[in-house]
C-alpha cells in the first residue's frame, strides 16, 4: 500500500526535491503534500513544478502561540492524508502536543551527527570545538528537540581550511542522499540505522 508522505519546509528544500524525485518505481512512498510556514519558501516553487500540492501556513499571525499553529498545521495538511512527515529545513519548533499525534510517523534530518550540537549553527560549532569529523543525522521526532532514535548518519571530514560554508556544502550533500536512503527504507519498516562515511 502506497504511504502518503507530507514534507515540511521552510527554505529552499533542497532536502526536499531529493525527497519528491526519490519517491517513484517501487518505492513505498508518494508525497501528498508540501508545506511551508514562509510563503516566500523558495521549495514551494520547486515542488509546484513537480506538481505536488502544497499549503502555508504563516507562523507569525499566531504570535508564539504554538498550540493554534499547529492546529492549523494539522488543519491544511488533513485533506492530504498524510501517513508520514518529513521535516525538511522546517525551522519552527513543534511542541509535545503536535509531535506525539505523529510520533513514529515523523522524521527529521539534523546536520549534525546527533547527539552532537543539537538546535541552531552546528557548522559553526564543530569547526570552533576543532572537530576532525561532522555529518547528518535522519531521526524520528520526540518531544524534545534534534532528539530521538537514529534512523541514519553520514559522516565527512572536516578540512583544515574549511569555512562555515564549505562545510555545511559538504554535508549537504550527504544530506541528499540520507535522506531518501533512510525515507525508502523507514516506509517498508526498516528502522536499523544506516552508516554513510564519506
Ligand atoms: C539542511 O541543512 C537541514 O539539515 C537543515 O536545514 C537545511 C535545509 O536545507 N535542517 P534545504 O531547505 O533542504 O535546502
Amino acid at each position: 500500500m502506497t504511504r502518503r508522505v507530507a514534507i515540511f519546509i521552510s527554505g529552499g528544500g533542497s532536502n526536499m526535491v531529493k525527497l519528491l524525485d526519490s519517491m517513484t518505481g517501487d518505492h513505498a512512498g508518494r508525497a501528498c503534500v508540501v508545506l511551508s510556514n514562509d510563503p516566500a519558501a523558495a521549495g514551494l516553487e520547486r515542488a509546484e513544478e513537480r506538481g505536488v500540492p502544497t499549503e502555508v501556513v504563516r507562523h507569525q499571525p499566531f504570535h508564539g502561540d504554538r498550540t493554534a499553529f499547529e492546529h492549523a498545521l494539522m488543519g491544511a495538511i488533513a485533506k492530504h492524508k498524510p501517513d508520514v512527515i518529513c521535516l525538511a529545513g522546517f525551522m519552527r519548533k513543534l511542541t509535545a502536543g503536535f509531535v506525539d499525534e505523529w510520533r513514529g510517523h515523523m522524521l527529521n534530518i539534523h546536520p549534525s551527527l546527533l547527539p552532537k550540537y543539537r538546535g541552531l549553527h552546528t557548522h559553526a560549532r564543530a569547526l570552533k570545538a576543532g572537530d576532525k569529523e561532522h555529518g547528518c543525522t535522519v531521526h524520528e521526532v520526540t518531544p524534545v528537540l534534534d532528539d530521538g532514535p537514529i534512523l541514519g548518519q553520514a559522516r565527512v571530514p572536516v578540512l583544515p581550511d574549511d569555512t562555515e560554508a564549505t562545510l555545511a556544502a559538504r554535508v549537504l550533500e550527504q544530506e541528499h542522499i540520507l535522506y531518501p536512503m533512510v525515507l525508502r527504507r523507514f516506509l517498508v519498516g526498516e528502522k536499523t540505522p544506516v552508516f554513510l562515511e564519506s
